[in-house]
């Protein structure tokens, strides 16, 4: 639910202070019924006229982009850095990622104009289960791993459980490569929960993300959700997996 000048003021039609007068002067609808109130909430579905024109909706448009490191997970960058909207063309709207990235972290991310479903995706009591393929330091033995699996002790609390597989291991260089699937979406949560087990990650990729994959997609390439995926996605969020 947004206040009603926003949705009319980004929709572009006037600036919110503007929006705020037609809608005391009576120049705005609401699913046909003439709204004066200045703090009403609607929601998407709801029918906006203005001066008796329909608001044009924006239409929802969702992307998996194969993020490459050294990327920022913004729209925007303080100190110049590249960001993950640098790979699009110029769109006719504003898209933002949908969680994030480290900046050293590659793979998966989707990006969308879309809040609701940025919500829905992101809240943590939602489970959407997230792979990464994680190089790390040494070569953790069992005990590590199960730690791994049932939850290690973080700063910000215990982790859920998690899928984890060791991929190979290299004695010489002493790394070893581990896949792990975890559901939460704390910061950096990978990253510490190697450290946690005392092995610290050298590289880091988000291989998967529910059932989308990064199937045909090079570093910096994006391709479109299909209305399906993104069904798919939703009814996931909601029913968990
Ligand atoms: N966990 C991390 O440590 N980093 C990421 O970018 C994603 C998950």
């Amino acid at each position: 639910m947004e206040r009603l000048q926003k949705v009319i003021a980004q929709a572009g039609v006037a600036s919110r202070r503007k929006a705020e007068e037609l809608i005391a002067s009576g120049k705005v609808k609401v699913n046909g019924k003439t709204i004066t109130e200045l703090g009403t909430k609607v929601k998407p579905s709801d029918e906006i006229e203005v001066n008796g024109i329909p608001l044009e909706k924006e239409e929802p448009i969702y992307f998996v982009l194969y993020k490459p490191r050294g990327v920022i997970s913004s729209v925007k960058d303080d100190k110049g850095r590249k960001v993950v909207t640098d790979f699009f063309p110029e769109l006719g709207t504003r898209i933002f990622p949908v969680g994030r990235l480290d900046y050293d972290t590659s793979g998966l991310l989707l990006l969308t104009n879309d809040g609701e479903f940025t919500n829905q995706i992101t809240h943590p009591k939602y489970h959407i289960p997230k792979t990464y393929i994680a190089k790390i330091k040494g070569i953790p033995n069992k005990t590590e791993l199960t730690q791994l699996q049932r939850g290690v002790k973080l700063e910000d609390g215990k982790t859920a459980p998690a899928k984890v597989k060791m991929l190979s291991l290299d004695k010489r260089k002493n790394s070893s490569i581990i896949e792990i699937t975890i559901h939460e979406g704390r910061n950096r949560q990978v990253r510490r929960m190697f450290e946690a087990i005392g092995h610290s990650v050298l590289k880091l990729k988000r291989e998967r993300l529910a059932f989308l994959t990064l199937a045909g997609l090079s570093p910096g390439e994006f391709r479109e959700m299909t209305p399906h995926e993104v069904k798919q996605l939703r009814s996931l969020a909601l029913n968990g997996d």
